[in-house]
């Protein structure tokens, strides 16, 4: 750091404010939407080996992952008792199973007699999981109910039958699990984010899309790109005329060191073009480039007195209305636009509201600093008065496809691909780095920085700041 200020972390880009643009609001805004929370997290340089040093690495195998909780996928994958899904990390894997009496199990995915991986399907329904080697039986209760020549393993008794278990827990229809019998609740890690789903909760959705894909990164690099929006500008240029980038919000809760919130203008100009464009022109611009106004071919005039943002934000609730009968009436227009969502230490990212209906999950690869897994999964409406469509399976793609090989991303493919086209260029240039150290910006970038204390505290065994009134309604 070279500059020591005393208002450090407080400039703010002079571009109207998220807050601002709520001011403007007709209909009533959730009091959740006016927390601003910010809590200045320092300015100092972060070292470059973090995303990539064995040592490192093995910090966070030792001290994160065994203590965090993690999402696994949507419940609706685990209606039926027998419904599993294996969820792996780093070495570790878990059946996660619709138990016979309705509860969830969590069990370590190896054989309770030499250990073989269980169950090698990514996801299907069992009635019970037969090890491949010699064929012992373990219940969807986690119990060995059938040892092969049980006669000769009369020294194991009922307590050794038992499959050793993570917690799982439910929140907002995502299933997680926790390794650590020690962990907080889910509740209490998350914090109260109910006012902040209340008016669309994640369960009246469903996953609508869900790929996969190889990064050639560390799993840090693939993650953080998407909880800033200063890479907008050089990354995403042509979102210039429409993406409040500079005047995003981002929201850090001092009581909360697990979530951390961004909140991005959408219909609204970068203040890095200022007022360059007419409405009329971000509307022709959007309505080309973009699917969120749907896929009308001809030129939308926009009505007189009427901003893109008013209008493309009634569009979109007639649009929710005819499609699943949902009633928006009620909702702002940064409810129906703007990039709300929330990052949920260590790994996910989860929108709210109807901007996007996104949530991601980063993983390491195994045993490999440099190389990670994404996941990108849609979370949509349904119409509720029709049976709930099945929840989509995974779409795999190799680490050399584009996104925009998987069809159930729609035009959001070719964004994707310019995120994670960064991907190898950060990777090779913190590996590269003569300044050893990578800088942040203080406001932009400070979910970054938030992100690593609390991997700090995990780290160095600190206590965590937990729950807390933080998010508040
Ligand atoms: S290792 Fe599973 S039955 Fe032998
Ligand atoms: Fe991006």
């Amino acid at each position: 750091m070279n500059i020591q200020r005393k208002d450090l972390g407080q400039r703010r880009s002079e571009a109207p404010s998220v807050q601002d643009y709520l001011d403007r609001e007709k209909r009533q805004v959730p009091t959740y939407l006016r927390d601003n929370a910010y809590t200045y997290q320092g300015s100092e340089d972060l070292p470059a080996e973090r995303w990539y040093s064995r040592e490192f690495y093995d910090s966070e195998i030792k001290h994160v992952w065994p203590r965090t909780w993690q999402l696994v996928c949507v419940e609706e994958e685990l209606a039926q008792p027998g419904d599993y899904v294996v969820y792996d990390i780093v070495h570790w894997s878990f059946i996660v199973v619709r138990r016979s009496d309705g509860t969830l199990g969590a069990y370590y995915n190896s054989c309770m007699h030499r250990a073989t991986r269980l169950c090698d399907a990514a996801a299907g329904h069992a009635t019970e999981f037969r090890c491949p080697f010699h064929g012992w039986v373990h219940s969807i209760d986690g119990y060995v109910s059938e040892i092969t020549c049980e006669w000769d393993f009369d020294h194991l008794d009922e307590q050794a039958r038992q499959m050793p278990r993570a917690q799982v827990d439910t929140w907002q229809g995502l299933v997680f699990i926790n390794m650590d019998p020690a962990a907080p609740s889910l509740r209490e890690y998350i914090g109260n984010l109910d006012d902040a789903f209340a008016r669309y909760p994640l369960t009246s959705k469903r996953k609508s899309a869900h790929v996969q894909k190889p990064l050639p990164c560390n799993w840090k690099i693939a993650l953080e790109q998407f909880i800033e929006a200063y890479h907008v500008i050089a990354t995403h240029p042509e979102g210039l005329p429409y993406i409040g980038d500079a005047n995003a919000q981002y929201n850090i809760w001092p009581d909360n060191d697990h979530v951390s919130r961004m909140h991005t203008l959408h219909s609204v100009a970068s203040p890095h073009v200022g007022d360059r464009y007419s409405e009329q022109e971000k509307l022709d611009i959007i309505t080309d480039i973009s699917d969120k106004a749907g896929t009308q071919k001809r030129r939308i005039v926009l009505p007189e007195g009427m901003s893109t943002r008013e209008f493309l934000a009634e569009e979109r609730r007639r649009l929710l209305k005819e499609e699943y009968g949902l009633d928006c009436s009620e909702l702002t227009d940064a409810e129906m636009l703007d990039t709300i969502h929330y990052f949920i230490f260590p790994n996910i990212v989860v929108w709210t509201a109807y901007g996007s209906p996104i949530i991601y999950r980063f993983r390491p690869h195994m045993d490999d600093p440099r190389r990670s897994v994404m996941d990108v999964m849609f979370m949509t409406p349904f119409d509720t008065s029709k049976p709930r469509p099945p929840s989509a399976e995974i779409d795999y793609l190799s680490a050399e496809s584009s996104w925009t090989e998987a069809k159930s991303l729609g035009r959001m493919g070719w964004v994707f691909d310019q995120d994670t086209s960064n991907a190898p260029l950060v990777q090779a240039g913190v590996m590269a780095s003569g300044k050893r150290a990578v800088s942040l910006g203080n406001y932009q970038e400070a979910r970054i920085r938030h992100f690593h204390h609390t991997l700090d505290k995990y780290i160095n065994n600190e206590p965590l700041n937990l729950g807390g009134p933080n998010p508040r309604s």
